[in-house]
């Protein structure tokens, strides 16, 4: 299986001398689902940076694609791997919606017609075909995140990165994004979801990568990084384990990070 990317023995350091990333290594397969989790200023938006050149390393180097991203453009890069911001603000600058999501296939060179297709879908899967013509900042916040998802889903990029997806968004807008995300991953391409909420990470990602002061602490299946083993590791870096990884360790069950996994659990106790 190959690896589109790869972070080896990564350190990143702000100008302002906050070391942000340290020995980071981390190495993901084509077609992964892997949510990364962490306190806030554990490094996770910093390490998602450096995966698509939007910052580089200071120390150690990023592989995408088997190749050194020092030596690959940010326009390369942006067409292996796309990243929706964590602040939508940052990333949006267009004054019409679907310019705004146009911009980047047509930057990546498609043709009308493909970047008119690529558009329709990106807008329709985050719900927003009716507001097409609107101005980006007449959307409230959940909006103009799922806009910046939608920019980057139109880049139809074979890994996509998605930083903070379901802040501010209702349960409707949180379904949006799981089937998004299920879907890229039918589609066999490589999903990286950064989140606060660990029951949308263990429902949603196969894998889960746990940040800490700027170093990767735990990493493996939901049910593995939610067992009760990891609890206090999990703790010092502020996050709790899933209800029914909690309730599945009260009933001696291991593995049970999701309701689907403590149902079959139970299921399988009852014979
Ligand atoms: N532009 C910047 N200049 C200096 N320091 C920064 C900058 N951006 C982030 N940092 C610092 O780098 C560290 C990692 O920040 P980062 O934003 O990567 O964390 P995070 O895990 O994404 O946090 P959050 O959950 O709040 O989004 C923190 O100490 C943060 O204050
Ligand atoms: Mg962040």
């Amino acid at each position: 299986m190959s690896i589109p990317i790869a972070a080896e023995s990564v350190a990143f350091v702000y100008p302002d001398g906050t070391r942000a990333l340290d020995g980071i290594d981390l190495h993901v397969a084509e077609g992964e689902r892997v949510a990364i989790v962490g306190q806030n200023g554990s490094g996770k938006s910093t390490l998602v940076r450096q995966l698509n050149g939007l910052l580089r390393p200071t120390e150690g180097r990023v592989l995408v694609d088997g190749r050194d991203a020092a030596q690959l453009h940010v326009a390369q890069l942006a067409a292996r791997v796309g990243l929706a911001f964590q602040n939508p603000d940052r990333q949006i600058f267009a004054g019409r919606v679907r310019a705004e999501v146009a911009f980047g296939p047509r930057n990546l060179g498609r043709s009308g017609d493909a970047v008119d297709r690529a558009v329709d879908e990106a807008l329709d899967a985050v719900g927003l075909s009716g507001t097409a013509d609107a101005n980006p900042y007449d959307l409230g916040y959940s909006r103009r995140k799922l806009l910046a998802i939608a920019s980057i889903l139109a880049m139809q990029t074979p890994v996509v990165i998605l930083d903070e997806p379901t802040t501010g968004q209702d349960a409707r807008g949180v379904a949006r994004v799981r089937a998004i995300i299920e879907r890229l991953s039918t589609e066999g391409r490589t999903v990286i979801t950064i989140s606060h909420d660990m029951r949308f990470v263990a429902e949603t990602a196969r894998r889960v990568v746990v940040m800490r002061e700027g170093r990767i602490l735990l990493d493996g299946t939901p049910g593995e990084v939610f067992g009760e083993a990891n609890w206090p590791a999990l703790a010092s870096t502020y996050l709790e384990p899933t209800l029914p990884a909690r309730v599945g360790a009260r009933l001696g069950l291991d593995g049970t990070a999701t309701e689907a996994a403590l149902v079959e659990a139970l299921q399988a106790r009852r014979g």
